[in-house]
């Protein structure tokens, strides 16, 4: 397992699952655009928040398109960020193998292989698609944040949904994470109105969702 050791000084950023120019995507997500370029540009416009120097995790799902063509969409894509200051790690989404085979760069090998972030005293699991085998077996290495992409805020696909619902996370499964509750979020940008995320704040926004949410079970 790869662990990425980031300094504290950098300001550390996550998001996912933009899917620049995936024409689909406006209806599957219900995205409030009317073409695929006002998407991209709110997009971009929203990495203003990002301060240069920081660092951007991104989570999987980057550009749409065809070989040759995807491939050059995501080096522009990339190249905008880092001209803003923004250093960004690309993590593999279900749909980027295609940009791996023209040799673009990422952090991790398959989309539910995901990396540990050492972030000062902060550790958690980042990666694409999040598994309950790898929240178990990393609860166990006493990893207890989870932020991923893949889901698009859909909280109820496939066996992930106990992830989310403390009606369905099971005894067993508490105990199998060595009896603490995990904290797991997703970061696709639709469900954080297309902007990225400090890991600073989503650490206080789940830490606050996780204390409601589980208070009565738990
Ligand atoms: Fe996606």
């Amino acid at each position: 397992m790869k662990t990425l050791t980031i300094s504290q000084t950098r300001p550390l950023w996550v998001t996912s699952d933009w899917h620049l120019f995936h024409e689909n995507i406006l209806k599957h997500d219900k995205r409030p655009f009317s073409t695929v370029e006002e998407m991209n540009q709110k997009i971009f416009e929203n990495l203003s928040i990002i301060q240069a120097g920081s660092i951007l995790l991104y989570g999987g799902d980057f550009v749409w398109g065809k070989k040759e063509m995807k491939y050059n969409f995501a080096c522009e894509a990339k190249k905008k960020i880092e001209d803003m200051g923004i250093e960004v790690k690309f993590f593999r989404g279900n749909h980027d193998n295609s940009l791996a085979k023209y040799g673009f760069v990422f952090e991790n090998n398959a989309v539910d292989e995901g990396v540990i972030i050492e972030y000062g005293d902060l550790k958690f699991f980042f990666v694409h698609k999040l598994t309950i085998n790898s929240v178990v077996k990393y609860s166990q290495k006493g990893i207890h944040y989870f932020f991923h992409g893949h889901n698009h805020g859909n909280k109820h696909r496939d066996e992930e949904k106990e992830l989310y619902d403390p009606l369905n996370f099971s005894e067993t499964l508490l105990k199998e994470c060595n009896g603490v509750m995990p904290m797991v979020c997703d970061v696709s940008c639709n469900i954080w109105d297309y902007k990225a995320v400090r890991v600073l704040d989503l650490l206080k926004i789940s830490s606050a969702f996780h204390n409601s949410a589980f208070s009565k079970d738990v």
